[in-house]
């Protein structure tokens, strides 16, 4: 069957599972505002452009695949999270959602400051100017030469996660001659509404210390002991992809009573929380996060009413966005290949990346959307399932979609929302290159981070 003679239609449509888009939508060739980049467009010779400038060149001069990053959205969404916050808290953007240097100059030109959880991340945040004391260190198993480093930098906090990490910081700190400040990150036992490998404040988990059964409580005792440790704050984060406030509300409730409870023990008020990051996006039309703005007035409400119930002075505010800033800034752009109809079923789309570009989909069951950027087309729409280049079935990079029929290998497609969490954790699976990424801006491209080559390959390689 040729694929003209392959329409999707509503004949496809009974093998949707629940919940995904049950008809094609009206248009293909619209682009849904909701889930892409602010500057993405369609020419009036229906090529997409982004940042001023159209994907075919952008193929033909960085080549495929590849993720476009649109710098005047990042620098926007930069700045909307920093100034609803206002002066009197802090944004730290979350690092392992994409961080490269440039993104680091862009993230400090804006005012913001930055959470790292690696010795990788530190480095790449301090070689490119990042100033050490807008840094917060994370992680649930730091080395002590990453506490080291850190200390050594003069990171502005480490995010203490573990009994064994609170005596072990004090003491490098101390060894140090120096006095580090810290937070301490505590699991309030809020059910976040998203995948179980990404909601972190129920208590069966690897982050933190509960705040059940008084550990918390116990956590804090022992380190307003020690020396090596300045406490100036309690810290939570209750899971990513998160649209419901609620689970934001409850923590906010729990760490504030554990700031009451400290002060009546110790009659030490905590000057800072860290309400973590955790925001949503939307990834398809069906998603509606909610703006900065919004979710500013809405935590620093849950703050202020709650401390001043506890009598207790507003503590400083603290964010880590990471997907909300940087999730709806870039696309991935792949080039078509081989185009494979099943009858009855759907038609696979293959490109020339896949799980090893984005591995969102085969783990955590990801909704993604596809469109087809180099030209226009009125033929019907297809349903599809566009995949990768690997070797394995669960190599799906968007499982449910819909293409127009006349979709033909060379045509460029893009998936958008790829900007969180696809470069950064994009693999060498079947010693694929890992993908350019290109930042956009104002008509011009450059690479912020270039494509892997055999030979980056062949480097590692030492044996
Ligand atoms: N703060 C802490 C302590 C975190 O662990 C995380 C994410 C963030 C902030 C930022 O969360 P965001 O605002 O980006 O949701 N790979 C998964 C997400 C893992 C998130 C890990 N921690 C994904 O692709 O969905």
């Amino acid at each position: 069957m040729s694929r003209s003679a392959h329409p999707a239609g509503p004949r496809h449509a009974d093998v949707l599972p629940e919940g995904h888009p049950s008809a094609p939508p009206a248009d293909l060739n619209h682009l849904d505002r909701k889930v892409w980049a602010s500057t993405v467009t369609r020419t009036p010779d229906g090529v997409v452009s982004v940042g001023g400038v159209e994907v075919t060149r952008l193929a033909e001069e960085f080549g495929t695949p590849a993720y476009l990053l649109d710098e005047t959205d990042f620098r926007e969404r930069a700045r909307a999270w920093r100034t609803a916050f206002g002066p009197d808290a802090d944004v730290f953007y979350a690092g392992k959602a994409f961080l490269s240097r440039a993104v680091v100059r862009w993230l400090h030109d804006e005012g913001l400051n930055l959470d790292v959880c690696s010795g990788g991340e530190l480095t790449t945040a301090l070689s490119a100017g990042m100033p050490a004391d807008r840094i917060a260190f994370h992680g649930n198993n730091k080395s002590v030469d990453e506490i080291e480093s850190a200390i050594r930098a003069g990171v502005g906090r480490i995010v203490l996660d573990s009994f064994q990490e609170i005596v072990r910081v004090a003491h490098i700190a101390q060894s140090l001659g120096k006095r580090q400040r810290v937070q301490i990150r505590i699991t309030v036992g809020v059910e976040a509404h998203t995948h179980e490998f990404i909601a972190t404040a129920h208590e069966d988990q690897k982050f933190g210390i509960p705040l059940a059964g008084g550990q918390a409580a116990e956590a804090v005792r022992r380190a307003l002991q020690l020396d090596g440790l300045e406490l100036i704050g309690i810290h939570s984060h209750i899971g990513s992809q998160i649209f419901d406030m609620s689970g934001f509300e409850v923590a906010a409730h729990r760490v504030v009573g554990l700031l009451k409870d400290i002060r009546d023990e110790h009659g030490v008020e905590l000057p800072e929380i860290d309400l973590g990051g955790g925001l949503g996006i939307a990834y398809t039309s069906t998603d509606d996060p909610r703006e900065p703005h919004e979710i500013a007035k809405a935590l620093t409400e849950i703050v202020s009413r709650e401390c001043e119930g506890a009598k207790l002075r507003t503590p400083r505010i603290s964010v880590e966005p990471g997907r909300a800033i940087v999730g709806p800034t870039a696309f991935t752009l792949y080039e078509v290949g081989t185009i494979k109809p099943l009858d009855g079923l759907r038609t696979y789309v293959s490109v020339d990346g896949g799980m090893s570009d984005n591995i969102r989909t085969a783990l955590y069951d990801a909704e993604y959307s596809v469109a087809l950027v180099s030209r226009t087309s009125e033929a019907a729409p297809m349903l599809v399932r566009v995949v990768g280049k690997h070797c394995e079935s669960g190599d799906i990079v968007v499982k449910d979609a819909f293409l127009p029929a006349d979709l033909a290998p060379g045509d460029l497609i893009a998936v958008p929302a790829t900007g969180a969490y696809c470069r950064s954790m994009a693999s060498n699976y079947n010693h694929a290159l890992r993908p350019p990424v290109v930042a956009v801006r104002d008509g011009e491209a450059r690479v912020i981070v270039r494509r892997e080559t055999e030979e980056d390959l062949l480097r590692l390689d030492v044996g």
